[in-house]
């Protein structure tokens, strides 16, 4: 696949088979996700790739810590969102649930399918990505960057993926289950698998903004 394409045709899956990625395959994406610039090539990100039981038990203990309310996030959360960004958080949000049908005010099925963030959309495999503690800000982009990298090698070769903030904010469980030292800051998750082709959360796509809205050029 042309790299182009990749950008053009990769989408966040929400319903993955049950099939495993052959461990080939999994070691090729990270290994071109390894590939990733970062500052000082401090390359300051790790990841446990999570599958089998240790991904039912990290399953459990999210869904207990969220419904017991006990989560929280290594990292600082947003401070809101205003005007262009509540508009297109809205717009991604709105095309979710009217890919299930499920109605903007029904909010215990909007529940529902948040819930599904912590059974990891189904998919076989977690990679809990984490950032170290002393690189701050710097280490958080760079780990942004390698997240985009390894979505996008994954697409390439037919695996599905979506990243979730959803699981970084249940950081203390998600520290227990991999006895993460404090030291490493927990960024996110990125489920990977083979996308339920005809489940029709997979349909929709999100738009994004033009060029001319993102960049401003200087001469
Ligand atoms: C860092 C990051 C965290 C995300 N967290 C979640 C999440 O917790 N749950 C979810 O359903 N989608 C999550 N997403 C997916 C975004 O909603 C998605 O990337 C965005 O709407 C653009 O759609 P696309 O990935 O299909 O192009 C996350 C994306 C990023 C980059």
């Amino acid at each position: 696949m042309e790299f182009h394409s990749v950008l053009e045709e990769r989408w966040s899956c929400r319903a993955f088979t049950a099939q495993e990625v052959p461990e080939a395959t999994l070691r090729q994406v990270f290994a071109l996700a390894q590939r990733t610039a970062s500052w000082c090539n401090t390359q300051p990100w790790q990841v446990h790739l999570v599958s089998g039981e240790a991904r039912e038990r990290l399953a459990k203990g999210l869904v207990e810590s969220v419904v017991s309310g006990s989560g929280g996030s290594d990292l600082p959360m947003p401070g809101g969102y205003v005007g262009v960004y509540q508009e297109r958080r809205r717009e991604a949000g709105y095309a979710l649930y009217e890919s299930l049908g499920i109605a903007r005010e029904d909010r215990e099925a909007r529940d529902l399918q948040m819930l599904k963030n912590f059974s990891f959309f189904d998919a076989p495999h977690v990679a809990i990505i984490t950032t170290d503690a002393d690189q701050g800000v710097y280490g958080a982009i760079d780990c942004g960057g390698y997240v985009a990298n390894l979505l996008n090698a994954a697409h390439e070769l037919g695996v599905a993926t979506i990243p979730q903030a959803a699981v970084a904010m249940q950081s203390p469980t998600v520290r227990e289950v991999l006895d993460l030292p404090e030291d490493r800051l927990v960024v996110c998750a990125v489920s990977l698998g083979f996308a339920d082709a005809d489940h029709p959360v997979n349909a929709f796509r999100t738009s994004r903004a033009t060029v001319e809205d993102s960049v401003v050029f200087v001469s």
